[in-house]
């Protein structure tokens, strides 16, 4: 089983460079089946979910070029054909293949792991959104069956019940090559939905409000190729700034968009953290006393339920009590017990998380439970004294880009150990 293993308890210093938004790009490759032309990506992230995206865009007919961090993608070979049922199942982001086969071909044939089961993170919404555009559901044994029964899918005026960023995102990719207008009310507002509407817009679709609550598509006919820079990982930039803070003894973070964290750095501030932030980067200096604050995280600009297992490490350090409070995924908790594995004073109370620092961390075994807590075991193991052994690091693999190498480049003692045991 693959580990990773750091000896902790160095400073780290220089500068790391932050990779395309994850959190877009897995809705941009999906979107290209929409074109009737080549669309291509540049500062594509090099990670395991984008592999797992073009084996998918393979598997349905297009074909992909990759040379360093652009694709080339032609989806004029897409076929209208049932979803590789194995390789959908390996990320959450695959749903976003139901909007753009539905506004490609008026139906998306998807398998779904045991049989209609919505799971712990539902998809009502986005289903919602394709009945009232025309799709109708039906199961097939492992299969859901959307389909518009050889009609084409029209516009609807939707309003999302809950701020929903895939949702938002999905009924966009339906709604640009529908007959007739779709508003979007109550839309998320994260900039991966811009960077959507983005590549949309200039693959000729008319999406208006991207970035706002509500969001206006007028359905057109066709959709060419185009090319298409992908935004910065705003979550990675956080990752790595809290990481910064941490263990860091000056440490610039490059490429980041200040305006994509703007209640994660006010938080920061009211903590102590002494950054400098200039027009694509920030200058975290080393950090002597800070103050124990608390989170509570709400959809964009709000503070991201993305970035509130990153911080805890470093709020671990702080002199205080604070409470951690997800209003996004209340069970996102995973990474408390590991940090308390490790001598952290740090509990989950009902639905919220409490702690007190500074807490001293010991290394030991520790595994990762899902992509963000990994990333918080990583943080807390650069933090702690002695060797940490993190396990589940596929989680880890999933969303950031060649961290083992961006992390020895700041002078981290850290092995991806490629264990057979
Ligand atoms: C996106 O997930 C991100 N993933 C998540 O990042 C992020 O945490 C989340 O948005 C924040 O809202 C990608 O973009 C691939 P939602 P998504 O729909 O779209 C409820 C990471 O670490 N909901 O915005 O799946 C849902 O249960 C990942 O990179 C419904 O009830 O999240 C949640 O409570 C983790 N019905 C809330 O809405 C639905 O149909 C927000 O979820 C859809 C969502």
């Amino acid at each position: 089983m693959r580990k990773i293993v750091i000896n902790g308890g160095r400073p780290l210093k220089g500068s790391v460079t932050i990779s395309g938004a994850k959190n877009s790009v897995v809705a941009l490759i999906p979107a290209i089946i929409l074109a009737d032309g080549i669309v291509s990506l540049d500062g594509v992230p090099d990670i395991s979910d984008v592999d797992s995206l073009i084996d998918i865009m393979e598997t349905m007919g297009a074909t992909v070029k990759r040379s360093g961090d652009s694709l080339e993608i032609d989806p004029r070979g897409v076929k209208d054909m049932p979803m590789p049922f194995g390789k959908i199942n390996s990320l959450r982001a695959s749903y976003y293949f139901y909007g753009s086969l539905l506004g490609r071909f008026g139906q998306a044939i998807v398998g779904l792991p045991g049989g209609c089961d919505l799971g712990p993170r539902p998809i009502d919404l986005h289903l919602k959104a394709f009945e009232a555009m025309g799709a109708t559901m039906t199961y097939e044994g492992q299969n859901m069956h959307l389909s518009t029964n050889g009609k084409r899918i029209h516009g609807a005026h939707i309003f999302m019940d809950t701020v929903s960023v895939g949702a938002t995102i999905n009924t966009m990719l339906a709604a640009v090559k529908a007959k007739g207008r779709t508003v979007i009310e109550n839309a998320a507002r994260e900039p991966e939905i811009i960077d959507v509407a983005t590549l949309l817009n200039n693959m000729g679709a008319h999406v208006r409000g991207a970035g706002t609550e509500v969001i206006t598509i007028e359905g057109v006919d066709k959709l060419h190729g185009t090319r298409h820079q992908v935004i910065p990982d705003r979550i990675e930039a956080g990752t790595y700034i809290a990481l910064a803070a941490a263990v860091g003894e000056g440490i610039r973070i490059d490429n980041v968009l200040y305006e994509h964290l703007e209640g994660f750095i006010a938080k920061l501030e009211a903590m102590g953290v002494r950054m400098t932030v200039s027009e694509d980067s920030i200058f975290v200096e080393k950090q002597d006393k800070l103050k124990a604050v608390s989170v509570k995280t709400s959809p964009y600009p709000g503070f991201a339920t993305d970035l509130q297992q990153p911080i805890t490490p470093l709020l671990l350090k702080a002199e205080g009590t604070g409470t951690i409070t997800d209003t996004i995924y209340e069970k996102r908790v995973g990474h408390v017990q590991e940090l308390a594995n490790m001598g952290a004073d740090i509990r989950v109370l009902g639905s919220r998380i409490s702690y007190q620092g500074p807490s001293k961390l010991n290394g030991t075994h520790v595994k990762a439970t899902d992509l963000r807590a990994g990333a918080a075991m990583v943080i807390a193991g650069l933090m702690a004294e002695g060797q940490t052994e993190i396990t589940n690091i596929e989680f880890i693999l999933r969303g950031y880009s060649n961290i083992i190498e961006k992390l020895k480049d700041l002078g981290a003692d850290i092995e991806l150990i490629d264990g057979a045991e």
